[in-house]
């Protein structure tokens, strides 16, 4: 249809649409005074790169927007102010999906320079539009171009698009909302969308009386206009990034409160959720209050909103000063929301407040660099929160974030934290793991490196002298290391280190030039995780570094290949038993020793996990430190108690180390008490469980059940089903009886059985311990009438916490008829929204009974999912993993591949297809390598 109007349009034009291969320029068309025969169809679409000329720069945008909330529509105008740098009669910029109705060009004086409309061609492939001005625009000269436009408010989850919600008496009422980042502020209103073309946005919304319009900005004047709207102006914002302008018309409410420095912070819900919006109103205050203490820079919009939208495909968005949010990531219910539920809220909000500073006060030159965006966000969590909610004990996630990096770094087809990225599907495709978890642990390493201080002061001169506009890593690194001018120095006072005191902290244990530069680039434009192997020689320490494989082995012929040129500069750590301090040892090459003395006992390397890489232990190294954890555990810290457990299991995985040896690594693990490394050793035994489970393994299946719940008995009878105790323990106990009930535990399943008939007797209305609830519900939705009183209480829930641990426990269901409802739900999207339907599909898959429905259902519907979710996109990435990712034999990984070439153009543009196929190899190398060696372990247990 809208295709059909542009068409339409430019016919009366006298323009005929471009072909998607336009002509070639790299440089701008040159220009011409004559005014072309127009009539003619005689244009052609005169850009043919992806990204925009770059001699057209956008400067202001007024933007007005009319949308009808009844029709599904909007109209808008935008005039934008452009500076243009050498001749031309184009403009370029981006669109998709708009219908363009008017484009008129005017002078600095807003003369217009022709008295015709003008030519607006279009290349699709590109979501790209030209307008053609008969008249030469001259370099050096500013103008406006005015354009009027209208489209459907969109259907999925991008651009300006609708969402609905039921009040609790029935009534369906809707919303518009925006979602931009990466590529789709094009799709709301034409513009430069690409990240270094900041501006500054006026905005105004017209709306009804009964709605609210909100923007990045405050309203700064309200018209009521002839037909009874009212207009919203809102104040012209600061200078940004066309992926962070935001608008938003509802009817919700809210709840308000001031910072210390006056910034007005609002969350705004759905009117009857509401009373769910408390937490995050204090949570972002403090958050906000302690960014703009640790980054010495004031927040500098006058408010900041935060805004739960129900139909929101990411976890959430940080506008500039709107920020949007998925309603279980803002919202907390006291009643329902569990130990995790208020961890994931507070750290989802100070993970979109951190980009306030870094990604929009300061902003990635190109996609290509996103993680200096999230990679920060990511890291500043644990920073912040860490700061402001201690008993959160946030540091404990950490070693996940890691450990989630390294699962993806160690497959072969992982990329550099830096990676080129040029289309919209390339680009999205960047929001990923590497980007996100990666980016933040290298940070992580790099701030113990340069110890808290100087980390803090770099990333702050950095922010300042990149405000406003843009960066790549370099200038990072630059900023980090320091040399800052002397004027500098003086301007941001105590925010500027001078070199040499950068260089002095630095050097604490470098010793030698620091070149932060080539250190760090072999962490961000280099793919992968070292792996160190340390063997003990006399009193050296003989040091090896190479690439961590877990789908290759030294054995293989193409070993010497995939090893070829790889070289990480590691800030080594370790500690011994002989002294209580840390040793550092910066590890430039690939072989290297260090004296440690003749009387050290044992050897842990990498301390407390603060750098990004995998320790092997040689020759009696691993039994070393498997006794010393034995005699006495707490000798080592509870993060290197999980690193170790880690590193282990992962070595095993790549076929390094004998799994027996990894087994009796956690055979300490009755005396452990710290949540952590207990969780880190239970859920191997748990993904091992899993595997041998779905592959219909029954005597190995049946060994580790009962060895599990015969050797973790104790600690799983000391867990009460209640909400009570610390942060960890709540942790502890959700994942152990979790755990112990899907092993089909009998105290376990008594217990939930018990729970859920009162809450059935009580109709439904009783509050479980939230904690527990998901485990409640899962064992209570085994029998049909449990089902079925869940899907009742799914579809009505005004709690999206409560209704994801459902969700979770209706997936559970060994009815596959059950099963197939449910994703016929997600397909029809009214009971299940589509925003929770790749999750969904996920947890089928996860359910052994649900694991081939889940993949031949996202076979059949694959062009209808990519429609909903966008190619790239997270939602299809976590189908595509979450369904192949439990895969160990050869014939599935055939199946895999052959989907894939069936939807070849698609899958081709991915890279979320080559770790699909990755996983599988990984998991059919570990049954090869680790199957026998697990029976025969379980044997002699159960002995
Ligand atoms: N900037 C992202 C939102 C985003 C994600 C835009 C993917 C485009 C593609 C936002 O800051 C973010 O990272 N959101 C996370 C949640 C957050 C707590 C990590 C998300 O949506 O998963
Ligand atoms: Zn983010």
């Amino acid at each position: 249809m809208v295709r059909f109007l542009v068409l339409a349009l430019l016919s009366l034009a006298g323009v005929t649409q471009t072909s998607a291969s336009p002509t070639q320029a790299s440089e701008p068309p040159n220009p011409t005074e004559e005014q072309p025969p127009l009539g003619t169809g005689s244009l052609s679409f005169p850009w043919s790169h992806l990204r925009l000329p770059g001699y057209i720069v956008p400067l202001h945008y007024h933007l007005l927007l009319h949308p009808n909330l009844t029709m599904l529509s909007y109209s808008g105008t935008v005039r934008i102010e452009l500076q243009v740098q050498n001749n031309t009669n184009w403009v370029v910029l981006h669109s998709k999906g708009l219908r363009i109705t008017t484009a008129t060009m005017l002078d600095q004086n807003l003369a217009h320079l022709s008295d015709k409309v003008l030519p607006v061609l279009h290349n699709p492939t590109h979501e790209q539009t030209a307008i053609f001005s008969p008249r030469v625009l001259s370099g050096g000269q500013k103008y406006f171009l005015f354009l009027e436009f209208g489209a459907e408010l969109g259907e999925g989850f991008y651009g300006f698009y609708r969402s609905t919600y039921r009040t609790s008496s029935g009534e369906t009422r809707n919303l518009a909302s925006t979602h931009f980042e990466p590529t789709s502020a094009r799709m709301a209103f034409p513009c430069f969308d690409e990240p270094s073309f900041k501006a500054n946005y006026s905005i105004s919304i017209r709306r009804s009386r009964a709605h609210t319009a909100l923007s990045n900005m405050p309203v700064e004047q309200t018209v009521v206009l002839d037909d009874g709207l009212m207009e919203d102006r809102f104040a012209v914002s600061v200078r940004m990034s066309s992926y962070l302008v935001a608008f938003i018309v509802c009817d919700f409410r809210s709840v308000s409160a001031t910072t210390a420095s006056g910034v007005k912070v609002s969350v705004y819900a759905a009117p009857e959720k509401w009373q769910q919006t408390h937490y995050a109103l204090k949570a972002a205050v403090k958050l906000l209050e302690f960014y703009e203490k640790y980054f010495n820079i004031k927040y500098p919009l006058p408010k900041q909103d935060l805004v739960a939208i129900p139909d929101f495909q990411a976890g959430a968005m940080e506008n500039w000063g709107l920020i949007t949010f998925r309603e279980t990531s803002l919202l907390f219910d006291p009643a329902t929301s569990s130990g995790s539920d208020r961890v994931w809220v507070t750290m989802v909000i100070a993970h979109e407040l951190a980009h306030q500073w870094f990604g929009n006060l300061v902003t990635m030159q190109w996609w290509n660099d996103i993680w200096l965006n999230e990679g920060f966000a990511r890291y500043m969590e644990y920073i912040s929160v860490n700061a402001t909610y201690p008993k959160l004990r946030v540091e404990d996630y950490l070693v996940d974030t890691c450990f989630a990096a390294i699962g993806r770094d160690s497959l072969n087809s992982s990329r550099p934290i830096s990676s080129a990225a040029e289309s919209p599907t390339q680009i999205e495709e960047m929001f990923d793991t590497v980007s996100y978890d990666k980016g933040a642990c290298v940070l992580h390493m790099l701030r113990h490196y340069l110890t808290d201080q100087v980390f803090q002061s770099g990333i702050v001169r950095y922010l300042r002298r990149y405000s406003y506009s843009n960066a790549h890593n370099q200038d990072l690194w630059d900023s980090l290391a320091n040399t800052c001018s002397e004027e500098e120095e003086f301007s941001s006072g105590e925010h500027c280190y001078s070199s040499r005191q950068a260089a002095k902290n630095a050097y604490l244990y470098a010793g030698e030039h620091l070149d932060l530069t080539s250190m760090m680039n072999t962490w961000t434009l280099q793919t992968g995780v070292p792996l160190v192997t340390v063997t003990r020689q006399g009193s050296h320490l003989l040091l090896k570094q190479e690439r961590f494989l877990r789908t290759a082995h030294p054995s293989d012929p193409t070993w010497p290949s995939l090893q070829q040129g790889f070289l990480w500069h590691i800030p080594l750590t370790y500690r011994t038993d002989t002294s209580t301090s840390i040793h550092r040892h910066p590890m430039t090459t690939l072989t290297d020793s260090v004296e440690v003395g003749e009387e050290v006992g044992w050897v842990k390397v990498n301390v407390d996990m603060a750098g990004y890489y995998l320790v092997h232990y040689d020759g009696s190294g691993w039994d070393d430190l498997i006794q010393l954890l034995k005699d006495n555990h707490t000798a080592l810290t509870f993060m290197d108690r999980t690193h170790l457990i880690h590193n282990a299991f992962q070595l095993t995985t790549a076929g390094r180390l004998s799994l027996d040896k990894a087994l009796d690594l956690i055979g300490y693990l009755r005396s452990e008490s710290h949540t952590v490394p207990l969780l880190e050793g239970l859920g191997y035994l748990e993904a091992f469980y899993r595997i041998v489970e779905r592959r219909d393994i029954p005597d190995v299946t049946q060994n580790l059940r009962k060895y599990i719940l015969w050797y973790f008995r104790d600690v799983i009878d000391r867990q009460t089903w209640s909400d009570k105790g610390s942060v960890s323990e709540r942790r502890l106990r959700s994942e152990l009886l979790s755990l112990a009930c899907h092993l089909g535990d009998l105290p376990c399943l008594k217990q939930a059985q018990r729970s859920f008939t009162h809450w059935l007797d009580s109709n439904s209305t009783l509050n479980l311990p939230a904690d527990m609830a998901e485990t409640v519900y899962s064992v209570g939705a085994q029998e049909d009438t449990g089902w079925a009183s869940l899907l009742q209480t799914y579809t009505h829930s005004l709690s999206e916490t409560h209704k994801r641990k459902i969700l979770s426990a209706l997936a559970s269901s060994r009815d596959t008829n059950k099963l197939t409802r449910l994703l016929e739900l997600g397909l029809e999207g009214e009971v299940i929204r589509t925003q929770d339907l790749d999750s969904l599909i996920a947890m089928v898959a996860r359910n052994p009974k649900g694991h081939h429905l889940a993949w031949s259902y996202v076979q059949k519907y694959w062009s209808t999912l990519v429609d909903k979710f966008q190619l790239g996109s997270f939602s299809i990435r976590n189908i595509i993993i979450g369904t192949t990712a439990q895969f160990s034999s050869t014939e599935e990984l055939t199946e895999v591949r052959v989907f894939f070439e069936s939807i070849h153009e698609q899958a081709s543009q991915l890279r979320v297809t080559e770790v699909a196929m990755d996983n599988i190899q990984k998991n059919i190398l570990w049954l090869q390598r680790n199957l026998g060696t697990l029976r025969s372990w379980l044997d002699q247990q159960i002995d």
